[in-house]
């Protein structure tokens, strides 16, 4: 069942986070579907259900072009109808004002991104708001950004670019915003830190202290980069060096402080990337793309139902089916009180 990320982040707010997944082909989506309802194999043991968990489904731009983008939305329905006890939202991940009113026209996601988080404080609030303003006319909600991720080479502590308490407040008073994404020291892609630091929890609790009660705050570039997948991608002909991403033990302690949609990209790559890699170092004889493509599907649920179990959002979904009967199953995002 598709729902917007309001609906989900409703439940999980200040107790888990909900993992955001960007995907780009069919064996993504079936270990994603997969990894959320606690099964890894087709046919898998219908008891083994304690890892399932609602989810945000994150489709880029890049991920929209990769092939025709009704491709994604036909896997998806067909997903929704093969896996008839997931709950998810489908959300467009960075999206520009042109594809946001896109994807709002199209009448697929339940959920943008606009990102103007690379314009001016003013501009940034002028875009958003005209997004705002179109989605929540039809029900769909939106999640904006204010600062800028950093990159591996920059002087995050020091960086201005962290999101400022001050603005996320004003920000989201003048947008109408349903969640907003805050730099708070991660970064896009496999490269994230070249030393020990993590997140600024405390910027992160000045910016709950400043923004209206139970807002729900977004953090991307949250793959933790696992040594593990890293060292069998470079043990299998990759080469990988100085990779690092967020500590998943940070994941829980954000949620707390109001963190609700946690995004993760690279995880998914690494773990494609090794297995791949892998199988045909150990099968050079191997030409077919079936046999690689069902170890990565089963390799991708196994890794969404171990991160679930590190957001803390395994186990939640007839908790969170629960609660949007109680709402009248209704899922909307347009804050006029229809809930
Ligand atoms: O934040 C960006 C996501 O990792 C999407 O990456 O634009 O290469 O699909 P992509
Ligand atoms: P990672 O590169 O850390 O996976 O972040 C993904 C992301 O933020 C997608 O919007
Ligand atoms: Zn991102």
């Amino acid at each position: 069942m598709i729902v917007t990320t309001k609906d989900l982040f409703r439940h999980a707010y200040g107790k888990y986070a909900i993992g955001a997944y960007n995907i780009n082909n069919l064996e993504q989506i079936v270990g994603l579907f997969r990894g959320n309802l606690g099964k890894s194999k087709e046919n898998s043991d219908p008891s083994d259900v304690t890892a399932s968990a609602p989810f945000i489904i994150q489709i880029s731009r890049g991920s929209r072009s990769y092939t025709d983008k009704a491709f994604l939305e036909g896997m998806i329905r067909t997903a929704d109808e093969v896996f008839p006890d997931a709950i998810f939202a489908v959300h467009l991940d960075h999206g520009t004002e042109e594809v946001c009113y896109d994807c709002i026209n199209s009448g697929f996601y339940s959920s943008v991104m606009i990102d103007a988080s690379h314009e001016e404080f003013a501009k940034n609030i002028e875009i958003t708001k005209k997004v705002v303003d179109k989605a929540h006319a039809k029900g769909i909600v939106v999640e904006s950004e204010l600062g800028q991720l950093g990159g591996v080479e920059e002087d995050i502590v020091g960086s201005v670019k962290l999101t400022a308490p001050a603005q996320a407040a004003e920000f989201i008073a003048k947008t109408g915003v349903d969640s907003l994404a805050v730099a708070i020291g991660t970064s896009h892609g496999a490269f994230k830190f070249s030393g020990k630091q993590g997140l600024h929890f405390d910027v992160l609790e000045k910016i709950q202290k400043a923004i209206p009660k139970d807002f729900p705050l977004v953090m991307h570039g949250s793959s933790s980069v696992p040594h593990e997948w890293v060292e069998r991608i470079n043990n299998a002909g990759g080469k990988l060096k100085d990779a690092s991403g967020v500590d998943e033990k940070q994941y829980l302690p954000a949620a707390k402080l109001g963190v609700t949609k946690i995004n993760i990209d690279t995880d998914g790559r690494l773990v494609w990337c090794a297995i791949h890699r892998e199988h045909f170092r150990d099968k050079p004889e191997d030409f077919d793309l079936r046999p690689a493509g069902k170890e990565f599907m089963q390799a991708y649920a196994e890794y969404i139902k171990h991160k679930n179990s590190m957001l803390g959002s395994s186990g939640q979904l007839e908790s969170v089916r629960k609660s949007l009967a109680g709402s009248g199953g209704k899922s909307c995002g347009c804050g006029c009180g229809c809930k």
